[in-house]
């Protein structure tokens, strides 16, 4: 079976993690400490603040900027749940917008309609590790005097040219939040981790993690409840041993989805996956959107029984029960997050592919789309 995705794991990850276990020291200290030193260089950001997963970093960004009930923030319909579901979590509401079918993010050119004076954020999705489009939202978070979250669950390694300057994803906005689940270009088995240049946001952050204890002079002082969204030392040995292996694991998604787009050119029928001229897709998926007279499902079935794993993009937020339950989330306000819902598809890729997976894949897609 070609899987969907596989981890790029080896004896560093092993060695990495006896040398927690024989230390004997297990929880949050000095590799999660040198795991977000990694993350805050390869984001550009001055502060890293690692936890045990990306709906915990949204969730942890939110309460740290004072988001709660009453206010609004403004995001992708087109997404995993947990992008919408930390804001409800905070007693907010999620305002869903929809996305550009090209890119499968936010359509920026919607977004300014949807602020109200109950907005607090705006939280671009960079879907499937391709940043949203920055500078808009940027533009509109400041005349509004909102905030920017990044939800870059997904795209570690991404970047985008912003004013004439190359902008890690992360450090486009007031937070960036990554998800370090074994989907992703780099994993720590569940984790997270937020980014952000503001100090003062980092130490809320880091508070917030941990039962919302403050480390000061005379002790620790509480002066909001937390949580206790620690990474552990295993987690964050592994995560060290892992972006050793970044820039080889982004250049090789990178390799093999040109792999697909050349394998697959021919293909009229099927959209491959875009990359805009001043962005750089960190690919932790590969998704091609189906003809719409092409069953999904029948792709599926048909790609399995010739041994390849293919799964659904992501999700038409506003169609799922909780949101669909809401009566301003009706069908007609998302046509392309509800048309992606339907078409998109995800084929395998992971770094350590082999080449010729690559090609069975595109040719199994060729013999079912046509
Ligand atoms: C866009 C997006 N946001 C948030 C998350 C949540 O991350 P985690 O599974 O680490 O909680 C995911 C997970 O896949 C995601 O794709």
């Amino acid at each position: 079976m070609i899987r969907v995705t596989r981890p790029a794991l080896g004896d560093a990850e092993l060695r990495a993690i006896k040398a927690v276990l024989d230390s004997g020291f297990l929880t949050q200290g000095e590799q999660v400490a040198r795991f977000e030193a990694r993350v805050a260089a390869v984001t550009g950001s001055a502060h890293a603040v690692a936890v045990s997963s990306g709906a915990a970093a949204l969730h942890l960004a939110l309460m740290a900027l004072g988001v709660g009930p009453g206010d609004e923030v403004i995001t992708s319909d087109f997404s995993f749940p947990a992008t919408a579901n930390v804001i409800e979590i905070v007693g907010a509401r999620a305002v869903l917008v929809d996305i550009d079918l090209a890119t499968f993010n936010l359509d920026v050119t919607q977004v300014e309609a949807a602020v109200t004076a109950r907005t607090k954020a705006i939280m671009p999705v960079h879907e499937f590790g391709l940043m949203a489009e920055i500078e808009p939202v940027q533009q509109v978070a400041r005349r509004r005097g909102v905030a920017v979250i990044e939800d870059a669950a997904c795209a570690l390694g991404a970047v985008q040219r912003i004013a004439g300057r190359m902008v890690p994803a992360g450090s486009a906005g007031t937070v960036g939040c990554f998800s370090f689940h074994p989907r992703k270009c780099v994993t720590t088995g569940e984790g997270g981790c937020l980014t952000t240049s503001d100090p003062a946001l980092a130490a809320r952050l880091r508070a917030l993690r941990n039962h919302g204890l403050e480390p000061g002079p005379g002790g620790a002082e509480l002066r909001a409840p937390g949580l206790n969204y620690r990474l552990n030392e295993i987690q964050g040995a592994l995560g060290v041993a892992q972006m050793e292996r970044l820039d080889w694991a982004l250049a090789e998604r990178r390799r093999l989805a040109a792999l697909y787009d050349e394998a697959l050119a021919g293909c009229e029928r099927l959209q491959l996956p875009q990359e805009p001229k001043d962005s750089r897709h960190a690919y932790q998926s590969y998704v091609v959107l189906l003809p719409a007279d092409v069953g999904r499902d029948m792709v599926i079935e048909r790609l399995r029984a010739a041994g390849i794993e293919a799964v659904r993009g992501a999700y038409a937020i506003h169609r799922l029960a909780y949101y669909r339950a809401r009566p301003s989330n009706t069908a007609s306000r998302f046509p392309s997050a509800t048309d992606a819902d339907a078409r998109a598809l995800a084929l395998p890729l992971y770094a350590g592919m082999p080449d010729a997976a690559v090609q069975r894949v595109a040719d199994a897609m060729r013999g079912i789309v046509g």
